[in-house]
């Protein structure tokens, strides 16, 4: 809300904002592939995001009104989906599309929309925000870097199999890959629902593939392709690949699923023949030489360990933030009592309480089995409060519940994180495990 004297107003976003924001979005963002000029895919994007998304709505954006012209000057949009953590419902906002105009920048405006997203988030309960982006910027605004992104090798053209070989095998029992159709799209929502329990992945539903599929403008910066990996008519897995060649010539993998993980070492050859022939393609029609694969999937990736080898990549990271780190805690409370109870380990008191320096977790439990998280009181720590068994940097600990770092590493690196005992130690490295990021996500 405007202020005594204030030039700016930060208020939702809506429908009727489509054509301003995609405009401001286009001739400020990526603007060094477009050599300055208004990015067509961002814009389209910008009105495909504001104009019947299956899981975006208008106000999910925030925007900065100039209060002398009545217009927006700057915006940011937080996309809404469920990721999944080792089987258990992760509520994430994901942060895209953050920019000024130019003549408004340097007035904490990208400060602003930020602390009323954070604001949002935290009366409607979602934990945790992520976001891609500008290196270190977003440390500004209570962000670190908590997961990993991609890792996996970059496969360069010349490696994978020839056209030729690459002709679909017909004979009974072998997987082939065809573009999927909007029909495939409930068997697509099926294998995400069965999906490996171990890992950070980012389920659609049916309605979402469809869109996937089909629902984006052609032009924009977020169209995917689809394909689905078959045996007959049964679909098997998918395979989702970029739209176009970047402009270093590279043809990005975003996600890859086999619904038996029997059939990853026949899929993974198939899937890495289909893109060869996509990538091909690709160079024929868009004129520019088609350089390598790069899968934006991490480096234990059934596709990257058992299809043809590549060039190793670093994986790059997602900004994460949480208002709420216990609220974070209660959520994982049946992966914790599951990851305890396959380890035949029970607590041996009523409580394990982790200070979070400010503020603390208390891990109830009922005949050594974990029940419950609620927050309480922070004190001091287990150097002087012997009721307490591990004080824990709230950041450290968004690391450990995303199972980006190990107990061991979260030791090395913070000396503030102090453990009690070995026997707390030994619980809470149970506890915790790095988890692979599998996130191909919504936007
Ligand atoms: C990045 C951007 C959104 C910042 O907007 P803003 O409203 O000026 O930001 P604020 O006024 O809240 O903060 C300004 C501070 O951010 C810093 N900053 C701005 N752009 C930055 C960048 N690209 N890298 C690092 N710091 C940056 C400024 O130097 C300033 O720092 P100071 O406070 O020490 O002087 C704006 O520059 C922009 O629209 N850039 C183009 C689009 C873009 O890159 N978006 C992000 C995509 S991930």
């Amino acid at each position: 809300m405007a202020k005594g004297g204030e030039h700016y107003v930060i208020r939702p976003g809506r429908t009727s904002d489509a054509p301003e924001l995609a405009a401001l979005h286009a001739s400020v963002q990526l603007q060094w592939v477009t050599g300055g000029k208004p990015h067509p895919g961002i814009a389209a994007w910008v009105e495909d995001l504001l104009t019947g998304h299956p899981s975006v709505v208008p106000d999910d954006f925030l925007v900065a009104v100039d209060l002398a012209t009545g217009r927006p000057v700057a915006s940011l949009v937080g996309l809404r989906q469920d990721w999944s953590l080792a089987g258990v419902r992760l509520p994430v906002a994901q942060v895209e599309l953050v920019a000024t105009a130019p003549e408004h920048r340097g007035r904490r405006l990208t400060e602003r929309l930020f602390a009323s997203l954070h604001e949002r988030y935290a009366a409607s309960g979602v934990p945790i925000q992520v976001i891609e982006g500008i290196p270190y910027f977003y440390r500004r605004f209570g962000y670190d870097y908590a997961l990993a992104s991609g890792g996996a090798p970059a496969v360069p053209a010349a490696a994978l199999p020839a056209t030729g070989q690459a002709r679909p095998d017909d004979s009974a029992g072998a997987l082939t890959v065809r573009p999927a159709t909007v029909a495939d799209a409930d068997a697509l929502a099926g294998i995400d629902r069965r999906a490996d329990g171990e890992a950070l992945v980012c389920p659609r539903d049916a309605a979402v593939w469809r869109y996937e599929i089909t629902g984006r403008r052609e032009a924009s910066l977020a169209r995917r392709i689809v394909a689905v990996v078959v045996r007959g008519a049964e679909i098997r897995g998918y395979l989702v690949h970029g739209a176009r060649l970047s402009a270093a010539g590279e043809l990005t993998v975003f996600a890859a699923a086999c619904d038996q993980p029997a059939d990853w070492p026949q899929a993974a050859a198939v899937m890495h023949a289909h893109l060869a022939r996509v990538g091909r393609g690709y160079e024929a029609s868009q004129g520019r030489p088609f350089v390598a694969v790069c899968p934006l999937l991490d480096h234990g990736h059934p596709l990257a360990r058992l299809g043809t080898s590549g060039v190793p990549r670093r994986p790059r990271g997602w900004y994460v933030r949480t208002g709420d780190p216990v609220d974070l805690l209660a959520r994982l409370v049946p992966l914790l009592r599951a990851r305890w109870q396959a380890a035949g380990l029970r607590w041996h008191e009523p409580t394990l309480t982790v200070d979070l320096y400010g503020r603390a977790a208390r891990l109830t439990f009922t005949d050594g089995e974990l029940t419950a998280v609620t927050p309480s009181r922070g004190t001091v720590g287990p150097t002087t409060d012997p009721h307490v068994h591990a004080a824990v940097p709230p950041g450290a600990l968004l690391q450990l519940a995303l199972g980006n770092r190990t107990l061991p590493e979260v030791l090395d690196a913070w000396p503030d994180c102090v453990l009690r005992d070995r026997l707390t130690e030994h619980f809470l490295s149970v506890a915790f495990r790095r988890v692979p990021v599998r996130v191909w996500p919504r936007n």
